[in-house]
């Protein structure tokens, strides 16, 4: 808990947050995807600073992504198609994680086209002391029911959360597409099969045209939606599973400054990742801690935690 001291100021540990049995330092991590495995970016950011980081996204084996053009500049953010590149959770295991400093705080991420390949990976990784938790990326193709995303549909969504569960020894985050109708349902599904947090949201669905070759601009054709442009529907969501469930939420979509961050700290975050900010400067995430500590400072907030879920109700309400 942050101090108020004599000085009338507040010292550092304002920013300490309890996130899904995580003590986290302040609650700003980097998101998956944008952070490649933490080493890459340990020249622009010091990894010691900031909440933790999300790594890229692991499979059992190693895997290609799609053929470029696989990233794309559209008004107020990107689009991105890399389909899912990585190293692997055997190699991330030999080769990456033991080059992380050791107070970095690492957040495996998983994903599979199989149930029975998430709980694998989980298996794998949850023994690792190195890794704190466990990201299962929900906005993958399940491809025994046709390509249908396992985060599109709450009972495919409830069994994969439910056998990951069994199997994973540690904390449990679910990182929930929002290519849905419904998102609340998709939280209580989590909860109830033993989640210990949300990550609300991944990229949305989006496609843009190449006009004089009347094509996706994309080699994939569709690609994922992310940076400032998603941050209303970000802050939307976080809010419905706020009111939804009592897990804690990661907030996630569109942030790049400590404002944004204030933003999903009030609609029900209790942490937030930082994405396609990190393209544009990759010292964001630390630059959003500075900015959350003066914020608390400014404002003689005690503990950034005290601000959680604060929004106020909207003005008809009131009047
Ligand atoms: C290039 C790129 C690659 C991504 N790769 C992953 C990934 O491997 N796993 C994942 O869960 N999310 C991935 N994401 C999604 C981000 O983690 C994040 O949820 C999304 O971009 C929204 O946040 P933002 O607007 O701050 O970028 C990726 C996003 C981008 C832009």
């Amino acid at each position: 808990m942050g101090r108020l001291l004599m000085s009338g100021t507040v010292d550092a540990e304002c920013l300490m947050v309890d996130f899904a049995g995580l003590r986290l330092r302040n609650p700003v991590l980097a998101a998956s995807g944008t952070f490649g495995y933490g080493l890459e970016m340990q020249s622009y950011v010091d990894l010691e600073k900031i909440g933790g980081f999300v790594a890229k996204s692991l499979t059992l084996e190693p895997r290609y992504g799609n053929s470029p053009p696989r990233i794309a500049e559209v008004s107020s953010g990107m689009l991105n198609s890399i389909s899912l590149e990585n190293v692997g959770v055997e190699a991330f295991i030999r080769q990456k994680l033991p080059e992380v400093p050791q107070e970095a705080l690492v957040i495996a991420s998983v994903f599979g086209t199989e149930i029975a390949h998430y709980v694998e990976a989980c298996e794998r990784l949850s023994s690792e002391d190195r890794v704190a938790a466990i990201e299962i990326n929900a906005s993958c193709p399940h491809v025994k029911s046709g390509g249908i995303e396992f985060g599109q549909n709450a009972q495919i969504l409830g069994k994969l959360v439910g056998q990951v569960r069994s199997s994973t020894v540690g904390t449990l985050l679910v990182k929930l597409s929002p290519n849905v109708t419904d998102i609340a349902e998709m939280a209580r599904v989590c909860e109830a099969e033993g989640a210990d947090g949300i990550s609300v949201i991944n990229a949305l669905q989006a496609l843009d045209v190449d006009l004089k070759e009347r094509r996706s601009v994309l080699w994939n054709g569709l690609g994922g939606l992310s940076g400032p442009a998603i941050l209303p529907v970000a802050l939307r969501m976080v809010w419905q599973c706020f009111q939804a469930v009592s897990i804690p939420i990661c907030g996630i979509g569109g942030i790049s400054s400590a404002e944004d961050a204030l933003k999903f700290i009030l609609c029900g975050a209790q942490a937030i990742q930082v994405g396609t900010a990190n393209y544009l400067n990759p010292c964001s995430t630390e630059a959003i801690v500075g900015g959350l500590l003066d914020y608390c400072q400014e404002n003689r907030v005690g503990s950034i935690q005290d601000l959680v879920g604060c929004l106020q109700p909207p003005r008809w309400k009131v009047s």
